[in-house]
């Protein structure tokens, strides 16, 4: 790895040093976690563009953010002596990665705290275009007693077609079955069939098999499009249809023409291709105004139980690198848990991935005659790291040295 980023030696006596900077209205929960490790919090309220972002990161070592800021190879250069920062939400496309990693800074979010809040939306979506639920509701707000069973359903002994078998996929399956339903699933990845879920071998065997299809697929760019024409062609007819995932997987206007045909029975969809930017904007799609079609503005993640979780989940994550070293469910840097013993002293080195490293590292530790108790590697990439728990602390001298290693990116001791 060629280093851009001049190599960091941070050495933290006592938390109080931590400076955390929490932006965009976190969870309280997220301050409570931090503050209760011992680091001293400022928050905003809003994002910060580039130039205040710089600004704002003098002296911070965690930054926490949702998906508004964005954090570029220019901040990341600028602030390269940030420890860790912590995405509260799922996706981390906001922030430079690799730029991340190149500065040794570790990058966290937090992957499955909304997963239950999709799951249950994704239910009682079906459970609602099975029951023509906004249709009957509508009916009766315009005055109208619309009192009849005709194509209403239960949910129980119907089949559930789940694409993409990943975190709600896969918890979608196991709730869905509590309900009677019989539950198919496809996915590219080979995934253990939970309860007494079915695996398809493709998306045409799905298909064919059931009367509810349902996308759960990543936003990985072999993905767009995959829902089309063809694909709703295929299905049974009078089926249901969800799109929870991501709005360019499917063609809308296919959708659209799907259910005004009748062969799509009803369609719930949360996420859409050009989703507005700010709550009140207005909002137009293909899908709105038709019969039992719930549109709902991508809320499927949105609940209060998932914003808290994300904020003790996220907290407790940087918690943990700045006091442990802990970098699992990390989306950059190498993932280790290394359990902590009572070792004097904890030597956390984010270094190049290259052959030797490690045996020059610990060729300088044997120098300076220190005892290393345990030591965990992980690599990930062009990143490697080493976690080494030593039996007395380590001089200064010999610190300095593996600072000074041209494989250092970033090293602390915790
Ligand atoms: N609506 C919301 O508010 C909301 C909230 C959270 C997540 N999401 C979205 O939900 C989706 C699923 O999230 P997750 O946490 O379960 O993700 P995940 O990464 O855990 O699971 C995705 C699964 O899809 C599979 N997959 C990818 N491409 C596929 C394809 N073409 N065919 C079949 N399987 C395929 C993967 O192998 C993986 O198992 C993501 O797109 C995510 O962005 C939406």
């Amino acid at each position: 790895m060629r280093r851009r980023f001049a190599p960091r030696r941070s050495t933290r006596a006592d938390s109080s040093d931590v400076r955390a900077l929490l932006l965009e209205n976190l969870h309280p929960l997220a301050s409570t976690v931090l503050g209760d490790a011992g680091f001293d919090i400022e928050t905003r309220s809003g994002a910060l563009d580039e130039d205040e972002l710089i600004e704002a990161l003098e002296g911070v070592d965690l930054l926490g953010i949702r998906s508004k800021t964005e954090v570029t190879a220019r901040v990341l250069e600028a602030r390269g002596d940030l420890t860790a920062i912590g995405a509260f939400c799922i996706g981390t496309n906001q922030i430079d990665l690799p730029a991340a990693t190149r500065a040794g800074i570790a990058v966290f979010n937090a992957p499955f705290s909304n997963t239950r809040s999709v799951v249950e939306l994704a239910i009682a979506d079906i459970i609602a275009m099975a029951r023509r639920l906004t249709v009957r509701d509508k009916a009766l707000h315009d005055g109208i007693w619309d009192k009849s069973a005709a194509g209403s359903h239960e949910v129980r002994g119907r089949t559930l077609g789940i694409v993409g078998y990943g975190n709600i996929g896969s918890q979608l399956s196991v709730v869905a079955e509590m309900l009677g339903m019989k539950v198919f699933f496809y996915d590219v990845d080979d995934k253990l069939a939970l309860g007494n879920a079915t695996r398809c071998s493709s998306l045409a065997e799905l298909l064919a098999a059931v009367e509810t299809v349902t996308l759960h697929v990543d936003g990985r760019a072999g993905n767009a499009g995959i829902f089309g024409r063809e694909q709703f062609a295929m299905m049974k007819p009078r089926s249901l249809f969800l799109n929870l995932s991501r709005g360019f997987l499917v063609d809308y206007d296919a959708l659209a023409d799907a259910v005004r045909s009748g062969q799509v029975a009803g369609a719930a969809v949360d996420v859409f291709p050009d989703e507005p930017k700010n709550r009140g904007d207005h909002f137009d799609s293909p899908l709105r105004g038709l019969d039992n079609v719930i549109l709902t503005p991508h809320v499927g993640g949105s609940t209060e139980e998932a914003q808290e979780d994300i904020g003790r989940f996220v907290g407790a994550k940087l918690r943990d690198y700045v006091h442990g070293g802990v970098t699992s469910l990390s989306v950059n840097v190498p993932t280790l848990t290394p359990e902590r013993t009572a070792s004097a002293q904890r030597i956390a080195h984010l270094h190049a991935n290259t052959p030797g490293v490690l045996a020059r590292a610990n060729h300088v530790l044997a120098e300076a005659g220190v005892n290393i108790e345990r030591q965990v590697l992980a690599t990930r990439g062009e990143c490697g790291y080493a976690v080494t728990d030593v039996a007395a602390p380590v001089s200064p001298d010999a610190l300095a040295r593996l600072g000074a290693m041209d494989e250092t990116i970033r090293l602390r001791t915790v």
